[in-house]
């Protein structure tokens, strides 16, 4: 179930658009010349981003989302409460499979993700997901 406007009412979601736009901006995209910015609201309130960084040897490359966990993680840790990711263009960009599991390793209850069909929780773009719940 998609989540209610009055659940995602106080997510600054221009902002965290924005704060992705500025790291798309930073994403060193020789090959694919696709960059790509994504953005997060922290559980205390800190905004990380990131932006993909490819490889010359192409299966290396980092996803803006590989970048954005490691900030979260360098600059104090936490879950993430809101995700927004953009093209190059600045429009709304789905995160891919695997980007989706690194998200959900460092998920709030209830993270909500800007998507091009309209606020979605974490859950609904991974359902059924494996997480380090299976792990204990
Ligand atoms: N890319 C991301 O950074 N995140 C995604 O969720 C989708 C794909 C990047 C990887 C590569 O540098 C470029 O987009 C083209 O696939």
């Amino acid at each position: 179930m998609t989540s209610t406007s009055a659940e995602t009412d106080q997510i600054p979601w221009e902002q965290l658009t924005a704060a992705a736009t500025e790291a798309m901006c930073r994403a060193y995209v020789p090959y694919s010349k696709f960059p790509v910015g994504a953005a997060a609201l922290t559980d205390d309130g800190r905004v990380v981003s990131g932006c993909n960084v490819e490889n010359a040897s192409y299966g290396l490359t980092l996803c803006a989302e590989c970048s954005l966990v490691s900030q979260l993680q360098m600059t104090g840790g936490g879950k993430l409460v809101a995700f927004s990711c953009v093209d190059g263009d600045g429009n709304t960009l789905m995160p891919c499979g695997r980007c989706r599991q690194l998200l959900y390793e460092f998920r709030a209850p209830g993270m909500r993700l800007l998507t091009v069909s309209g606020i979605k929780t974490i859950d609904e773009v991974l359902p059924d997901a494996f997480g380090p719940e299976h792990l204990s």
